[in-house]
């Protein structure tokens, strides 16, 4: 038997029957109609009806003008990476990527989805550590980053578990030294920011936008992604480079190193029968943050914080931290980790070690690219220095990862089920 489901603090509760899951996918039946009629038509290809009509779709939604279809979120980072490496320094030749011999400002505390299409274009990312009021790319820290490195001119940002990053200030940042922003939506699809008096989609803040419709993500297509632009010219390539970078002649003839990351008709299927239900998705979502929000207030964490003036986050994932003062010993180390308990404390892998005993689905926080082995060696800035006076870190992203965990968001999940996370939560700060 799990030693934690004998330990007395968690007497009297049983585990779920089915496992709880973080954020798995959430059909509703449309999806299996507009597959079905994709292979009814015989359009079982990158070409149909489906990827036209997700694509028009997705450019109203976000309120941009063009939008194109892809295999992944990663494929659509890719390429967008590439058009601005290509835009800031010209076209590559076939032995190096349009970022060789420059560095591109990215994210810290994000997956490494958003920093590897820098590698994959031979470029060096340097990551912007995090503020502490979204769990975004700080502004200070990239502003600083600017005076280190005043020859970058692209910027990669995500924003974090749906929360929308502080787009006015990095706008502006970037504004003042003419750098292109590429935005990382993949897990903010329908989260909103303000500007001025208008509300605005995420996936429209940047020069170049992409989104994700991963298995995990707040509507989903199974795999699939989008760039979105306001740019045609840069939307006729990015379709041009995904379907292999065919010219217009009979021959296969190539100008161009071409990709093949067009999004599947199928696939496209599913995200068309989802979109219905993204609103209905993001509501439930937001149900799960207020009753943990609700639920947890009486121990010593914060929920993952948002700015409730300027931005509408979709609530993609609810987080939580400890409070410094509550927490119990955990140490970590590249891939194992050993904890130990503390009456009235707690920690995320003792959080997160009790949650799967009972079959619920957690996560710590996604590691900061800075402290990932493959990363290690990249230059990574804080907004005011890497140490105090005692060496204690003052990497914002370090101390969320050290206290921070991810927690069940399904929107499949019951209240009752979720009392009985928040219960499983509470036992451990016994
Ligand atoms: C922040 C972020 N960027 C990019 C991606 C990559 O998207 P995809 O899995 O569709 O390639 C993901 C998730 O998968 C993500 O969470």
């Amino acid at each position: 038997m799990n030693s934690i489901l004998s330990d007395s603090r968690f007497a009297g509760i049983e585990p779920f029957e089915s496992r709880l899951w973080i954020s798995s996918p959430t059909m509703h039946g449309e999806e299996q109609a507009w597959v079905d009629e994709a292979i009814r038509t015989n359009w079982v290809s990158t070409v149909g009806e489906n990827i036209d009509k997700v694509e028009s779709a997705f450019a109203s939604y976000t309120g941009v003008r063009y939008a194109v279809g892809l295999s992944a979120g990663t494929a659509a980072l890719h390429l967008a990476v590439r058009l601005a490496g290509e835009k800031l320094y010209g076209q590559a030749g076939p032995g190096a990527g349009t970022l060789a011999g420059h560095k591109a400002f990215c994210s810290d505390m994000t997956f490494d989805a958003t920093a590897n299409p820098i590698a994959y274009e031979d470029g060096e990312a340097v990551f912007i550590d995090t503020e502490a009021d979204t769990w975004n790319m700080s502004p200070e820290a990239l502003e600083r980053a600017f005076e280190l490195y005043p020859d970058v001119r692209l910027v990669v940002l995500a924003h974090l578990y749906g929360t929308p990053a502080k787009m006015k200030e990095i706008r502006s940042v970037c504004e003042k030294h003419g750098a292109l922003i590429i935005e990382d939506a993949a897990e903010s699809l329908g989260a909103k920011y303000r500007l001025g008096d208008a509300w605005v989609e995420t996936g429209s803040l940047g020069d170049y936008n992409c989104i994700s419709f991963n298995g995990n993500k707040i509507i989903t297509g199974s795999t699939g992604g989008m760039f979105l632009t306001d740019s045609k010219e840069d939307a006729d390539k990015v379709r041009k480079w995904s379907t292999q970078s065919r010219e217009a002649a009979t021959w296969y003839q190539h100008k161009e190193l071409g990709y093949n990351y067009r999004m599947s008709n199928i696939v496209a299927g599913v995200i068309r029968g989802q979109i219905p239900h993204l609103d209905e998705h993001i509501g439930q979502k937001r149900a799960i943050y207020e009753r943990y929000k609700e639920g947890l207030k009486d121990l010593p964490v914060q929920m993952n914080p948002y700015d409730e003036k300027n931005s509408i986050p979709n609530f993609w994932l609810s987080c939580m931290t400890i409070n410094e003062e509550a927490m119990a010993p955990d140490r970590r180390g590249e891939t194992e980790y050993s904890y130990q308990s503390r009456e009235g404390k707690s920690s995320p892998d003792e959080i997160l070690e009790a949650l799967a005993a009972f079959q619920a689905e957690g996560r710590p926080v996604w590691k900061p690219m800075h402290m990932q082995p493959f990363y290690r060696s990249a230059p990574f800035i804080t907004a005011g220095g890497r140490a105090d006076a005692e060496g204690r870190s003052l990497a914002v992203g370090e101390d969320i990862f050290r206290r921070g965990l991810c927690l069940p968001s399904d929107n499949k999940m019951t209240p009752k089920q979720q009392e009985k996370v928040i219960e499983i939560i509470h036992r451990c700060f016994a």
